[in-house]
Formats: structure tokens, sequence, C-alpha cells
């Protein structure tokens, strides 16, 4: 049995594959290298002592595709990351966004659901927008899309819905991961951000580490305890695990399934919280002034995370303090 990983050798993808490669299931990762490299390769054989089998393809080239699913008849299920997640580069490039986003999906679908292979699906707790209710569970409304990546992630969750109904034997798990932070505690691989990180995490360990002179925290008035935003941190190897489980999930069910799951720890934590435990965990001091609340940024965000658990056992047990260590440790060793 193969499972074949999408966008596999990038940040949340490395990390499922080598969960599954350590399970001694055996991994196609599917990448055309436009936001990661090679060397990834490197980490992933370093910590499992295996290899996945690498295929430099672009899911936009529906020909390649069919191929590779033509090559290799024994693959038993697909966990789709490969997408672009920019926010603010979707709003000045929707296209590429749709193409890549919404045009790849509709590629790999057409020969999932002819073929029946199951599929887990990257999607975000953005759907959610700033939502009315906290903690925000599954059934919470999707609010109108903030930009046109949150955009492509409630369409993608939609023609996965419409193409479950049509074809009652295809099944498919929806995962709403809320923010996906740290690293393997190896520190052999991690998130590694193209230019200047928009995110919190890689922002902060990158200004420590000395490449950009100070942290801005955006907005100090918001309505919370602090004045500062909250969010629902995960760590990328409970994240990783939450696919593992979602899979084994998918494929011993006797029935064909339609689930959507949120993958958060259901703790809520300010901007100003994290960088106060950064600090305690690593010893490290953080430069960090406020300026200006950045556009589009919802207020409170985290997960009410009873389904995941409830229907498939998983939970997240690494704390905020391992994921900032291991963030930190990936940071100084990459
Ligand atoms: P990432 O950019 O690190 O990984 C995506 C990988 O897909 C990259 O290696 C890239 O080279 C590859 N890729 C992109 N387009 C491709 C294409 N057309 N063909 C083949 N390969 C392609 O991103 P990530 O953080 O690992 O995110 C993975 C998925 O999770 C994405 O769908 C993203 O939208 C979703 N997601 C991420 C976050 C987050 O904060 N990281 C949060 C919610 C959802
Ligand atoms: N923040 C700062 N300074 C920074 C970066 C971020 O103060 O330099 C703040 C933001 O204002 C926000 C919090 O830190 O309050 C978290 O910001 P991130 O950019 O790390 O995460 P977001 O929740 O804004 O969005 C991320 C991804 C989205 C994804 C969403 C849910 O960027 O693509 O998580 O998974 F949809």
């Amino acid at each position: 049995m193969k499972i074949l990983v999408t966008g596999g050798l990038g940040y949340i993808g490395s990390h499922v594959t080598t969960l599954l490669l350590n399970k001694g299931i055996s991994v196609i990762c599917l990448d055309n290298l436009e936001n990661s490299s090679e060397v990834v390769l490197d980490g992933i054989k370093t910590i499992t002592r295996r290899q996945p089998i690498f295929k430099n393809l672009d899911i936009r080239d529906k020909n390649l595709l069919r191929i590779l699913f033509d090559e290799h008849i024994d693959i038993k299920g697909v966990i789709h990351f490969a997408a672009y997640k920019s926010v603010e580069e979707s709003v000045r490039k929707p296209l590429q966004y749709y193409q890549n986003n919404v045009g790849g999906l509709l590629n790999l679908i057409e020969i999932l659901t002819k073929e029946e292979i199951p599929l887990i699906f990257s999607s975000s707790c953005t759907v959610y927008g700033q939502s009315k209710k906290l903690p925000i569970s599954e059934s919470e409304p999707f609010q109108p899309p903030t930009s046109p990546y949150g955009f492509t992630k409630q369409v993608g969750e939609k023609i996965i819905e419409h193409s479950c109904t049509a074809y009652p034997n295809f099944s498919a798990i929806l995962l709403r991961y809320f923010n996906p932070i740290g690293a393997h505690p190896t520190a052999k691989i991690g998130e590694n951000p193209q230019g200047i990180p928009q995110n919190l995490v890689p922002f902060l360990t990158q200004t420590v580490i000395g490449k950009h002179p100070v942290l801005k925290i955006f907005g100090s008035d918001y309505n919370t305890p602090d004045g500062t935003c909250i969010r629902d941190y995960i760590h990328v190897m409970d994240l990783a695990q939450a696919h593992i489980d979602s899979l084994n999930f998918l494929i011993s069910s006797k029935e064909s399934i339609f689930e959507t799951f949120n993958v958060g720890t259901g703790n809520g934590v300010s901007v100003l919280e994290l960088i106060k435990t950064f600090e305690k965990v690593t010893g490290e001091k953080v430069p960090y002034e406020y300026c200006e609340a950045r556009s589009g940024d919802t207020v409170s965000s985290f997960a009410d995370v009873e389904k995941i658990e409830k229907k498939i056992g998983w939970k997240a047990n690494y704390s905020l303090e391992e994921a900032l260590k291991n963030a930190w440790e990936w940071e100084k060793n990459h």
C-alpha cells in the first residue's frame, strides 16, 4: 500500500511523511519544489532511516498526474497539501491562487473520484473568519472570505463535499487547521518560509536570531485581556498525527465517509502570551514593539476540538512550550 502526499516536502507535508514512514507505510512525495527543496528529503531520511519515492511534479499538469496514478496502482490514500498559502500574496495574485489551489484540486479529485481513492484535504480555520461563537465548532457557518486564499479553502471544501455526494464510493476528510507552529523535535525538518515571513512564530524566531531588528505586534487595543489577538497554536507534530489518525479512520471504514474536523488545541493564546512563553522556555529576549493592527486579522480564534476527539480519538499532546522550543531549535539548526 502506498500513500500519496502532495506538497510532501513542504512544512506540514514533510512532518506527515516522517510519521507515515515511521509506521512502515510507503510514501510517494509529490512536490514541484516551488516552496520547498530536495534538501528536505535528507532530513526525512535522517529521522526515519527510510525514504519516500520523490516525484517532482506539478498538480496543475493533469496528464502527468494521471501517469503517476497509472504507474502506482497501489495508492490507497491521498493527503493533499500542495497549494499556495499566503493571504497577502493571494490578494496580489488571485488568479495564480485559483489556478493552483482550485485547479490543482480539480485535477486530483477527478482521478480520485474515478479510482475511489480517499482524500484528506488541508483546510484552514480561515474559513470561519471572525466566528460569532468561541470556541469554534465545525458547524459554525462560513463568514465571507477576507482573501482569495481563504476563498480557495471554502471552494475547495465545497468541491470535495459535492464530489462525495455525487460519487457515493468516494470518501474524504477535511481538516481545518488552526495555527500550526513548531518543528520536528530532532530539528532536522521544520518551517522554511521564502522571503520575509508573515506568520508570527517564524518572524519571531528570525528576529531573535538577528535577521530582523524587531517583532511588530499588530494591534494592542483589541477587545482581549491584554489587547493582542488570540489564536490556537498547534504543534506541527500533533497536526501531523491528526492526518495519520484520519487516514486510519478513512481506510478502515467499511462505509463511505465525508467528515470535517477542527485540528487545534482548544486553547486561546494571545500574541503577548506567546512572546512571554518563548522568552521563558528559551531564555532569549524578544525585541518587540506595538504597531498598527493588520487589516483582515480576526480578533480571537480557537477551536472546539470535541468532534475529532470523539470520532477518531485524536487530541493534541504537545504544549505551547514544546512547540516554541522546537521552533527555536529548528531556527538555530538550519
Ligand atoms: P508549504 O508551502 O510549506 O507546503 C506546500 C508544498 O506544496 C510546497 O512544498 C510546495 O512546493 C508544494 N506545491 C505548491 N503548489 C504545488 C503544485 N502545483 N504542484 C506540486 N507541488 C506544489 O505549506 P504548508 O504550510 O505545509 O501548508 C500545506 C497546506 O496546508 C496548504 O494547503 C495550506 O494552505 C494548508 N494550511 C497551512 C497552514 C499553515 O499555517 N501552514 C494553515 C492552514 C492550512
Ligand atoms: N502577528 C504579529 N506580528 C507578526 C505576525 C503576526 O503581531 O509579525 C500576529 C497577527 O496579527 C495575529 C497572530 O500574530 O494576531 C497570528 O498571526 P499569523 O499570521 O501567524 O496567523 P493568522 O492566524 O493570521 O493566519 C494563519 C495563516 C493563514 C491561516 C490561518 C489559520 O497565515 O493562512 O493561520 O490556519 F489560514
